[in-house]
């Protein structure tokens, strides 16, 4: 009688819950929604008077409506924070989305430091750029269909995007489960024909089914670079719409949330295709020359690329024409597009080129796993067992169905033999 009752009490204690949760969820998302499409706040200076004022006021008055606007920002982000961390600390949603606010609130007030005109260099060790920038004001009028579909799917402004035909069904569906195991509620396929749709409509997959525009040269090199080259400009549509995306290949299994692992401070986070600290961290890469003597030693800059099949992209300018850039450049000519990517990502500008300098972000390569780490070096390493990754993509290797099917036994079933009988690498 007693249990049944405290049980009772228990639940109807549970609803109230949440519903205060529910309050708080709506009452931040709506703050983020204002900040964004108001980012001038009450104070925007746009009524005749203060334009006057402006003018007689000087060159300035665009430069104070913007320190204003985020000052504004920073204070509502502050109020927000404190306001979650009074409530339930325990749910991983609300430890995102306090991971959001906190990272936002950092960006803006970076933004608001290099903005006020009364900024002051300090010492040595003070002065901090910028690396986070701002996003752009939401234009749901590119795609009203796609923007009514985010806005229900998204949370936090932000969603994993996956891009798929139906001729890899079998790895869709690992992808999916995979995500769905991790928690995940924030992710979509974008079919490029019917029978992917309804398997993933069938499946109670959230889709999106879009025609691929795939460019003429592109279309020779191939079915898997074809819809790699077309990724970039679907993308761009998510971005103009306001949402940042964790765009992601249909060859990588989840083992956890990963939104509860990314800085969100840069345009791009990626994952690498390096293998240890130097190869995805960059070094510095010494060619000997012994002819010229003195100066027989040569330095070069070197780090593994940033593997385009995951990465984070923000929705800032510099990430969009990211997109436009590298859409432009596979639509004239037959490349690879991951090569294209971090070419635009990487080259400087230099005569006859306008670089990007967009800002970038290496995501931890034992987090962000790829394949060979997996398979040429943690498996075979003691404390192996105990870790778990975050993402692995079967990027390395051509069996990536069997591999990632093993990849489920080990780290899911508990089948701790299941990636044994792998070779390291492909056998040719
Ligand atoms: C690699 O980098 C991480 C993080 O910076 C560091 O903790 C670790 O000790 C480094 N490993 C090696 C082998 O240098």
């Amino acid at each position: 009688m007693m249990k049944g009752k405290k049980e009772a009490m228990g639940q109807r204690g549970a609803a109230r819950d949440c519903r205060i949760l529910y309050a708080v969820v709506i009452g931040v998302t709506m703050g983020i929604f204002w900040a964004y499409l108001r980012p001038h706040g009450f104070f925007r200076p746009a009524t005749p008077s203060t334009l006057v004022v402006d003018r007689v006021g000087g060159a300035t008055s665009k430069l104070d409506g913007a320190v204003l606007g985020l000052e504004a920002k920073v204070a509502m982000l502050e109020r927000e924070i404190k306001r979650l961390e009074n409530e339930n600390k325990e749910l991983s949603v609300f430890k995102i989305k306090n991971d959001v606010l906190q990272q936002e609130a950092t960006a803006a007030k970076k933004q608001l430091e290099a903005l006020s005109p009364s900024v002051k260099i300090g010492p040595p060790g003070t002065v901090k750029s910028i690396r986070t920038n701002p996003k752009v004001q939401p234009d749901d009028s590119v795609n009203p269909k796609l923007s009514a579909l985010l806005k229900k799917i998204a949370v936090n402004g932000e969603l994993i995007v996956g891009i798929s035909n139906n001729n890899v069904q079998e790895m869709v569906k690992i992808w999916f489960e995979s995500i769905q195991r991790a928690g995940v509620t924030n992710y979509l396929i974008v079919a490029l024909d019917d029978e992917i749709a309804k398997f993933c409509t069938d499946h109670d997959v959230p889709v999106y089914r879009r025609d691929a525009t795939i460019a003429k040269v592109q279309a020779d090199t191939g079915d898997n670079h074809a819809i790699s080259g077309s990724k970039f400009h679907l993308l761009r549509e998510f971005l103009v719409l306001g949402y940042s995306v964790l765009l992601s290949d249909v060859d990588i299994v989840y083992l956890q949330n990963p939104f509860k692992y990314l800085h969100r401070d840069c345009d791009v986070e990626s994952m690498s295709d390096g293998f240890d600290n130097i190869t995805a961290y960059g070094y510095d890469d010494v060619m000997d020359e012994p002819s010229m003597g003195w100066a027989r030693y040569a330095h070069t800059m070197r780090i593994w690329v940033f593997n385009s099949g995951l990465f984070y992209i923000r929705p800032t300018v510099p990430s969009i024409e990211l997109l436009d850039r590298v859409t432009a450049k596979l639509a004239k000519e037959k490349a690879w597009d991951q090569a294209v990517f971090n070419e635009e990502l990487f080259n400087p500008s230099h005569p006859g080129y306008d670089g990007l300098h967009a800002s970038r972000r290496v995501l931890d390569f034992y987090q962000f796993m790829n394949s060979k780490v997996l398979f040429k070096i943690l498996r075979k390493e003691a404390n192996f067992a105990d870790y778990k990754p975050v993402t692995i993509h079967v990027n390395y290797h051509p069996d990536k169905h069997a591999r990632m099917l093993a990849i489920v036994e080990y780290y899911v079933k508990g089948n701790k033999d299941a990636l044994k009988h792998f070779p390291d690498g492909s056998e040719w």
